[in-house]
């Protein structure tokens, strides 16, 4: 069964964004619903007012970024030597074009500077000195210290070096007016990574993919998602003609496979939308093509 193309010229739109798949404590469950939430809006008053699914994606994940609530931007976990270093990608499913960053340590919102590298050069990827400088050459560098808050600071100084956790990574995908798929997600990492350590993330295929016909999103155990090229996946599930949930369902289940955790969520042009996980939680809001929110953290 193959997944055959949409022939529409318009649709409506639609929208899903996730806040990170990981045992979100119950203090921390209000704070991420609010941020999923305000971040799905502001993606989907883009894309009613026509905008493009790059601009929703885009600045639905900048708002989570702001959000220090989330691993992403301020707030984001520091790495073994106690800096931040952030990393982002965003692509275009129309030109197959992405925009990657790794390991920027001079930048609040990765997103921004990722797209402004898929939209302004022919390099999809650039990492550590590579896009600080990009990042001061795009008027969007930041004192690296601004990017440390106290909670994270007091995290560090614990110095528990056992522990790995993946946090709230951020995602968006979405459909626009013009049946255009696009994808977002930007990252901390994982706490005391390695300096230079790139997980999933800013990995195009990886960490995200988005083609014509499908995007999709990841968030959990970086290193996993990268043992099984785990968005490209889901986009050739769906080609291959599986639904976007039972992509979803399918991309988890070879996860748990090989031991790793964490969620995924897909679009297609039809509009459908799928998300799956096997963390005790993942935050995610989304808004289908009738207009109707639905927001969760728990498992259904
Ligand atoms: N999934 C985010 C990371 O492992 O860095």
């Amino acid at each position: 069964m193959t997944h055959t193309n949409s022939p529409q010229n318009s649709s409506n739109p639609a929208i899903i964004v996730h806040g990170g798949s990981w045992s979100i404590p119950d203090s921390l469950r209000e704070g991420h619903l609010v941020g999923v939430i305000n971040a799905v809006k502001i993606g989907y008053q883009i894309l009613q007012q026509q905008g493009s699914a790059l601009d929703a994606v885009e600045n639905a994940v900048v708002c989570m970024e702001d959000d220090p609530i989330f691993d992403a931007g301020i707030g984001s976990f520091l790495n073994e030597e106690g800096h931040v270093e952030l990393d982002a990608l965003i692509m275009d499913g129309s030109r197959l074009k992405s925009g990657a960053i790794g390991a920027v340590q001079n930048c609040k919102n990765p997103i921004n500077l990722a797209r402004k590298l898929l939209e302004k050069k022919d390099t999809m990827m650039l990492v550590g000195s590579g896009a600080n400088k990009f990042a001061k050459a795009m008027n969007l560098s930041c004192d690296p210290k601004s990017l440390i808050i106290p909670r994270e600071l007091d995290r560090w100084k614990q110095g528990r070096e056992d522990i790995f956790t993946p946090g709230g990574t951020v995602g968006a995908i979405a459909l626009d007016t013009k049946g255009k798929l696009a994808m977002a997600s930007s990252t901390g990492g994982s706490q005391y990574k390695m300096v230079g350590r790139l997980g999933d993330t800013p990995l195009i295929g990886c960490g995200g993919y988005a083609s014509a016909v499908a995007a999709a999103t990841t968030t959990g155990h970086g290193e996993s998602f990268m043992k099984i090229t785990a968005s490209k996946m889901a986009v050739d599930l769906i080609e291959d003609g599986f639904s976007p949930q039972a992509a979803a369902k399918e991309v988890i289940e070879k996860i748990r496979s090989i031991n790793g955790y964490g969620g995924i969520i897909i679009i297609d042009n039809f509009g459908r939308i799928g998300y799956s996980f096997n963390t005790s939680r993942m935050a995610y809001a989304l808004i289908s093509q009738d207009g109707s929110l639905e927001s969760g953290i728990d498992p259904k």
